[in-house]
């Protein structure tokens, strides 16, 4: 029977690990920003012209993921506004875009317009771009006064996807010279350090030459970070000395990123939570980074084209039936080679094309390729999955497609037949 009364006391003694989660999370800016001053200090000194009624050039941050560039942004504006409100100056407005989600030159003006005019939203699609654009200038001009900053986080990702979304940053860029009363500077923002050779000429003459670099950060850097968080996050006592250290050493060593480590020390906490431990320890931090790679490879596999798919899972139905343990590029084509027919209107892909895929998800972690010197044959090269094959069997199965296929062994690994010049033969014993 369920003990209710010992039930309700356990709860009451448990110790908790959490005094304020939500500090680890994403979203939320700190008070201040530690290894951050010099970034701050340039960005503060290029926005603060707008105080004193002048218009700042357009910026440039850079720098790999987690570095800090959405966090110093949000930091700088919130600054500035309560500059603003203690001199009797206008705010400005902020509008902070992700091209990630808002990825063509349309959807990037129908949301500006939107964030300043809520009230009247612009159609998902269906007016022609110079008529959003009309849009956008009369809504700055009627709704708007001062400076309005938009802040245009992975760039990057919409030039990369259309020719034409260069042009609408063209004449965003310019945008100035249209309107009466209000100015508009553009913060762009990229983890993709030589994104500025991929532009237009004309949109890099029209930028302004403000780059800010944001460099990875190191073990030290990310422990004062997550120093700073914690003590806020969790209860004193909560933490072992050695979590935090270890956090930081994991997330510096892929590549200095703060998010990762603050996500790590979450999970960290959560995991200790959830074995009823009073105190979060190393091994919670490894089980959550355990975790976490599974989840990075569950997201990865699920963006990957279908082809791709279609080698993981020959990979899978010969890492599954196959006796000999090692696996070779040609072994995964002619599985491969068989299994596609069973999905209408996918194209047989050559082996040389197979086998670039396959070294993308080698340098993706998804598989590990190793080339072995086989005596006189030469060297080949040997192909193990890097995901457990049950993980790899519920990814294959999130793919409608691929879910229909997924039990069936290929003839070429039923014992009774062989591959011999592509084709499939029947063994005569
Ligand atoms: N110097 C810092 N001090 C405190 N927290 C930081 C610092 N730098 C980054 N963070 C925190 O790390 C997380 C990731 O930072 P942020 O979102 O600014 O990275 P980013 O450079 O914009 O990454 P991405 O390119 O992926 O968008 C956020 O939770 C942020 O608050
Ligand atoms: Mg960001």
């Amino acid at each position: 029977m369920f003990d209710i009364d010992s039930y309700f006391k356990d709860f009451m003694e448990k110790e908790e690990i959490f005094h304020e989660r939500n500090v680890l999370r994403p979203e939320f800016v700190p008070s201040f920003l530690p290894h951050r001053d010099h970034q701050i200090q340039k960005v503060a000194e290029i926005v603060a012209c707008t105080l004193k009624n002048s218009m700042p050039s357009n910026l440039f941050l850079f720098g790999k993921t987690g570095t800090g560039k959405t966090a110093v942004i949000k930091y700088v504006s919130e600054h500035l506004n309560q500059q603003c409100r203690e001199s009797g100056i206008p705010e400005s407005k902020w509008i902070f875009l992700n091209c990630q989600e808002v990825n063509t030159g349309y959807r990037v003006l129908a949301k500006i317009c939107d964030e300043i005019d809520p009230k009247h939203p612009v159609p998902i699609a269906g007016w022609p771009i110079d008529v959003v654009f009309d849009a956008l200038i009369e809504k700055i001009n009627t709704l708007l006064r001062g400076n309005c900053f938009i802040v245009l986080d992975e760039i990057d990702v919409l030039v990369k996807k259309a020719r034409k979304s260069q042009d609408v940053l063209y004449n965003l860029f310019r945008i100035n010279s249209r309107l009466q009363s209000t100015k508009v500077n553009i913060i762009g923002i990229s983890n993709v350090l030589n994104f500025k050779n991929e532009l237009d000429p004309r949109v890099i003459s029209s930028l302004g030459d403000e780059d800010i670099v944001f460099p990875a950060y190191n073990a030290l850097e990310i422990k004062d970070i997550l120093d700073q968080r914690a003590v806020r996050a969790f209860f004193p006592h909560a933490l072992d000395q050695s979590v935090i250290p270890l956090c930081a050493a994991l997330a510096a060593k892929e590549h200095g990123d703060a998010r990762k480590a603050l996500d790590l020390l979450r999970k960290a906490g959560e995991c200790a939570e959830r074995r009823n431990a009073k105190k979060v320890v190393i091994d919670h931090v490894y089980a959550a980074q355990e975790n976490m790679e599974k989840d990075k490879m569950k997201e990865y596999f699920e963006a990957l084209p279908l082809q791709s798919k279609m080698i993981l899972l020959s990979l899978f139905q010969l890492e599954k039936h196959s006796k000999q343990g090692a696996v070779i590029t040609g072994d995964i084509y002619n599985t491969y080679v068989e299994l596609v027919k069973f999905i209408p209107g996918l194209n047989k892909l050559t082996q040389r094309r197979v086998s670039e895929l396959i070294r993308e998800l080698d340098l993706a972690g998804m598989v590990n390729a190793r080339v072995k010197s086989t005596g006189r044959y030469g060297r080949t090269k040997f192909i193990k999955s890097n995901i457990d094959i049950k993980d790899l069997k519920n990814y294959l199965c999130t793919e409608p497609r691929l879910a229909e296929i997924v039990e069936i062994k290929p003839a070429s690994l039923q014992n009774k037949t062989t591959i011999y010049a592509g084709k499939q033969f029947r063994k005569l014993m």
